[in-house]
C-alpha cells in the first residue's frame, strides 16, 4: 500500500514539474531560434524574398495588383503569405503547393480581417470597448481564433489599436476609443484570446496589432490622410496601446498608410525599428498595409515602385502586402548593393519565426471538418457582449425598462429588422442568417407577455422619401410607447473610407424621429452607429437613449432583453459624445488652457468681456453632450468620497518602485435594481514641466451591485500610472500636485489630493 501510495506521489511530483515548466515564449525559444538559422542557410535570395511577400487571393479591399498566379508562386517557395482565402479545402490545397512542391517545404500562412468575429459576430470593436470589459474581449476573440483557424486561418488582421479623438473618422468604430489606458488594457486583451495559451496551439492564431502609428490622427477625420503627433504625444497617447500587445505577444505589426511627421508611417524607421524593435523588443514580423508600399509614390517619397519597396524594407516593413513590389524589385536592390542581403535575412528570420511559433511546419493543413454555425456556448459570449456593450445616455421617468405586459409597442426605423447591418462593418464569414433582429427578439419576447408589437420601417438609413412616414405615424398613434431604431449605414458610413464631416442621423431619420416624436407618444431612441452621432435634439425631446453601437449576431435578443428589463444597461462611453461636429476632436483627457471657461455659461452666448475672452466658443458648450466613461443603469450608484493612503509620496521614491498610493471609494447601489457599475480612477498632476491632462484614467473596475450592496472599490497608483515623458522626453514620476478621483465618468467624482514631493 505504502509502495502504492509512493508511485501515485512521484507520479503527481512529476505531472506538477511538467506543469511548473512553462515552455518558452515563441519569442525566446532556443529551438525555433535554430530552426530558423537552419532553414534560413539553405534558401536562395529569391526564396527569402519570396517569404516577405503577401497577395489577395479574394476580394480586394483597394486597389489590386491584378495578380492570379498565386499557385505557381507557392508551389516554386516564392510566396510567404496569401489574404483572403477560406476554408479547410481552398487553403490546404494550397497549401499542398507550398508544402509538397516547393523546394524547401515552407508554409504559407493564411490571413484575414477577422475584427470582431470569423462566424460569430460580436459587436463592432468600439462597442465592445463600451463593456470596459477585458475578460469578455478575451473571450470573443478566442471565439474568433477558433472558428478562424478552423477555416485554415492563423493569423487574424487585428486588434486595431489606433487612438482616435475624432468622431468624423470612420475608422474609430475598430478601435476602443480615445483613451490610451483602457485601450491598452483592451489591446492585450484581443491578442491574449487570438494567440491563446501558446500559439503553436492548432486553434491559436497570430495577432496582427495595427496600424502602427498614428492612423487615428487623420487630419479632419478624413481617412487615410496625414497626422501630424508631436513625438511626446506619440509616446504619451498613440503607442502605449501597441507596446501593450508587444508585451502580450503580439507576433506581427501592421503599418498604417499615412505620412506621420511627414514620414509615411510604412517607411518610419524611427517607429518601426527605433521604437518597435529597439525601445520595446518586439521579435514578430511587421507587414504593410494593403499596398501602402506603393503608396510611398503618391505621398512623394519614392518616383518609382523599386525605391518604394527599398524605402519601406530599410524602414522596417518585412512584409509586403499587396503592393507587388518586394516581389519584384527586392532581389536586384540586394544586387545594386541598395538593400543588404543581412537586411533581408533578419525579415525572414522574422517571418519564419512565427511560422514555426505557430506550429504550421508541424500542422500545415486543417485537420477535421468544421462545425457549420455557431455553437450555443459562442452565441451566449455573442449576447453577453452586446449587452454589456449597451450605453444607456438618457433614461427621463424611468421610461426604461419598458412595461411590456398587454402593451403595443410601435417598433419604428430601418434598422430595427436589417440582420446584415447588425453584422457591422468587417464581418470575416458573418452570415446575417445567424442574425437575429430586434424586431424578431422584441415581437417574441413581448408577444409571450400579451403585448404586440407594430412594426413599420419608416424610412432607408439614407432615405430621402417620406413616402413611409405616414404608416410610422399611424403605428405610433396606435401604440403606448415607440422604440425609434435609427442610426448610420455600417458597411458605407463606419469603418475604413467610412469618414463623414457630418455626424447627424443620416437620410431623413431625423424627420422621421421629429415626426414620430409629435405624436406625443414616449420615445425610446435605439441608436446604431460605429461612431458617436450628434444627438443634441434627441436629447432634449426624447425621454430615453439607448447607443446600441452594431451588436452582431445576437443584436436582437441582447436588444430586448435590455429594453425590457431582463438585463440592466451596463456598458460606458470610450468615446466623448459632441454637440457638434465643430467640437472635433473632442476627447475627455484635454489640457487645460490658461484661460478656461469654468465660469462662463456657456449655454448662451456671451454678453461681456470677461465671459468671451476665455477658450470657448460664441456658439456652443465645450462640453461633450455625453462624456467618456459616461453610461446610466436601471439603478443609482452613490460614491463615498475618494480616501488616499498617504498624502505626501516622494517622486525618487515612486520611481524607484519602492512606494505606492493605494485609492479608494465606496460604491453603494441605491437604487432597487442590481447594476454593474464600472468604477474609474482617474488623476490629474499639476506643476509639472510640461502641461498635463485635466484627466487621466489610471484604472478601472466592473462591480455587481445587489439594491442597497455597498463596496469598497480600490486601486493602487505607482511609478507605471504616474510617470509621463516629461520635459526632457524621459518617461518619469515628477514632483507634482496630484489629485484623484474614483468617479463613475470622467466628469464627476469627490476628489482627493496628494503631494509628490521629490
Ligand atoms: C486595409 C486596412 O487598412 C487594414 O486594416 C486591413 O487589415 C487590410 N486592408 C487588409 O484587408
Amino acid at each position: 500500500m505504502m509502495r502504492m501510495i509512493r508511485v501515485v506521489l512521484s507520479v503527481l511530483a512529476l505531472i506538477s514539474f511538467a506543469v511548473a515548466q512553462p515552455s518558452p515564449a515563441w519569442t525566446n525559444d532556443p529551438q525555433i531560434e535554430s530552426r530558423v538559422e537552419q532553414l534560413l542557410k539553405q534558401m536562395t535570395l529569391d526564396e527569402k524574398v519570396g517569404q516577405l511577400v503577401q497577395y489577395s487571393a479574394g476580394a480586394p479591399t483597394g486597389p489590386g495588383t491584378g495578380r492570379t498566379d498565386y499557385k505557381k508562386l507557392a508551389a516554386q517557395g516564392l510566396l510567404g503569405s496569401l489574404s483572403n482565402i477560406t476554408g479547410a479545402s481552398d487553403t490546404n490545397a494550397m497549401q499542398k503547393l507550398a508544402v509538397e512542391k516547393s523546394r524547401l517545404h515552407i508554409p504559407l500562412l493564411f490571413g484575414l480581417d477577422v475584427i470582431h468575429g470569423y462566424r460569430t459576430e460580436f459587436p463592432v470593436p468600439l462597442g465592445l470597448s463600451a463593456t470596459w470589459d477585458p475578460a469578455l474581449v478575451e473571450r470573443a476573440s478566442r471565439v474568433a481564433a477558433k472558428e478562424a483557424s478552423r477555416a485554415g486561418v492563423r493569423w487574424t488582421f487585428s486588434p486595431m489599436v489606433d487612438i482616435a479623438r475624432d468622431a468624423r473618422w470612420g475608422r474609430i468604430v475598430e478601435g476602443a476609443g480615445e483613451d490610451p489606458y483602457l485601450g491598452s488594457a483592451i489591446a492585450a486583451a484581443y491578442v491574449r484570446g487570438y494567440q491563446g495559451a501558446k500559439l503553436s496551439d492548432p486553434d491559436s492564431i497570430a495577432a496582427c496589432s495595427k496600424h502602427f502609428v498614428g492612423y487615428g490622427a487623420a487630419e479632419g477625420g478624413r481617412d487615410y490622410n496625414t497626422a501630424e503627433i508631436p513625438v511626446r504625444l506619440l509616446r504619451q497617447v498613440y503607442l502605449p496601446p501597441f507596446q501593450a500587445t508587444v508585451d502580450a505577444g503580439s507576433a506581427t505589426f501592421m503599418s498604417a498608410f499615412e505620412a506621420l511627421n511627414e514620414v509615411p508611417a510604412s517607411a518610419n524607421a524611427f517607429t518601426l525599428t527605433q521604437v518597435l524593435r529597439k525601445e520595446w523588443g518586439f521579435k514578430g514580423f511587421v507587414v504593410s498595409d494593403w499596398n501602402s508600399i506603393g503608396e510611398l509614390i503618391p505621398q512623394g517619397v519614392a518616383n518609382s515602385g523599386e525605391v518604394a519597396a527599398g524605402k519601406a524594407l530599410l524602414a522596417g516593413v518585412d512584409m509586403d502586402m499587396e503592393s507587388n513590389l518586394y516581389g519584384p524589385n527586392l532581389a536586384a536592390l540586394v544586387k545594386s548593393g541598395v538593400v543588404p542581403e543581412s537586411v533581408i535575412d533578419e525579415s525572414v528570420r522574422r517571418v519564419l519565426r512565427v511560422k514555426f511559433a505557430l506550429g504550421l511546419f508541424e500542422r500545415p493543413y486543417v485537420e477535421g471538418k468544421a462545425p457549420d454555425g455557431i455553437a450555443p456556448q459562442d452565441l451566449e459570449t455573442a449576447r453577453q457582449a452586446a449587452e454589456e456593450s449597451f450605453v444607456l445616455l438618457k433614461n427621463e421617468g424611468g421610461t426604461l425598462p419598458l412595461k411590456a405586459n398587454g402593451k403595443t409597442i410601435a417598433l419604428i426605423g430601418p434598422l430595427a429588422d436589417d440582420a446584415g447591418q447588425m453584422l457591422g462593418s468587417w464581418s470575416a464569414k458573418g452570415n446575417p442568417k445567424d442574425v437575429v433582429t430586434l424586431r424578431a427578439a422584441l415581437t417574441k419576447q413581448v408577444e409571450a407577455t400579451q403585448g404586440h408589437v407594430l412594426y413599420a420601417k419608416g424610412t432607408e438609413i439614407m432615405g430621402a422619401s417620406d413616402s413611409g412616414f405616414s404608416d410610422a405615424v399611424g403605428a405610433a398613434r396606435k401604440s403606448d410607447i415607440v422604440v425609434l431604431a435609427l442610426g448610420e449605414d455600417a458597411f458605407w458610413m463606419t469603418g475604413e473610407a467610412g469618414s463623414r464631416a457630418h455626424l447627424d442621423l443620416p437620410g431623413n431619420q431625423q424627420q422621421l424621429l421629429e415626426a414620430i416624436a409629435a405624436t406625443g407618444k414616449p420615445v425610446v431612441l435605439v441608436v446604431f452607429s460605429g461612431r458617436p452621432l450628434v444627438l443634441n435634439w434627441a436629447a432634449q425631446h426624447v425621454p430615453a437613449i439607448l447607443e446600441a453601437w452594431f451588436p452582431g449576431v445576437q443584436a436582437g435578443p441582447a436588444l430586448a432583453n435590455v429594453l425590457l428589463g431582463v438585463s440592466s444597461p451596463s456598458g460606458r462611453l470610450t468615446v466623448s459624445f459632441p454637440r457638434a461636429v465643430g467640437q472635433e476632436p473632442l476627447y475627455y483627457n484635454h489640457f487645460n488652457t490658461g484661460r478656461p471657461a469654468d465660469r462662463a455659461d456657456l449655454s448662451r452666448p456671451p454678453k461681456a468681456n470677461d465671459e468671451k475672452f476665455v477658450s470657448r466658443y460664441v456658439d456652443e458648450q465645450n462640453s461633450a453632450l455625453y462624456p467618456f466613461g459616461f453610461g446610466l443603469t436601471y439603478s443609482s450608484v452613490s460614491y463615498s468620497p475618494t480616501t488616499v493612503s498617504a498624502t505626501t509620496l516622494g517622486a525618487k521614491d515612486l520611481n524607484a518602485g519602492t512606494v505606492k498610493l493605494t485609492v479608494l471609494a465606496e460604491v453603494r447601489n441605491t437604487g432597487t435594481r442590481a447594476a454593474d457599475e464600472v468604477v474609474q480612477l482617474y488623476i490629474r498632476q499639476t506643476g509639472t514641466s510640461i502641461v498635463r491632462p485635466v484627466r487621466e484614467l489610471k484604472g478601472f473596475r466592473r462591480v455587481t451591485l445587489a439594491p442597497g450592496q455597498s463596496q469598497k472599490v480600490e486601486f493602487t497608483l505607482g511609478r507605471e500610472e504616474l510617470r509621463f515623458w516629461n520635459i526632457e522626453l524621459k518617461n518619469v514620476v515628477e514632483p507634482a500636485q496630484l489629485t484623484v478621483w474614483v468617479a463613475p465618468d470622467s466628469t464627476q467624482g469627490k476628489p482627493a489630493q496628494v503631494t509628490i514631493a521629490p
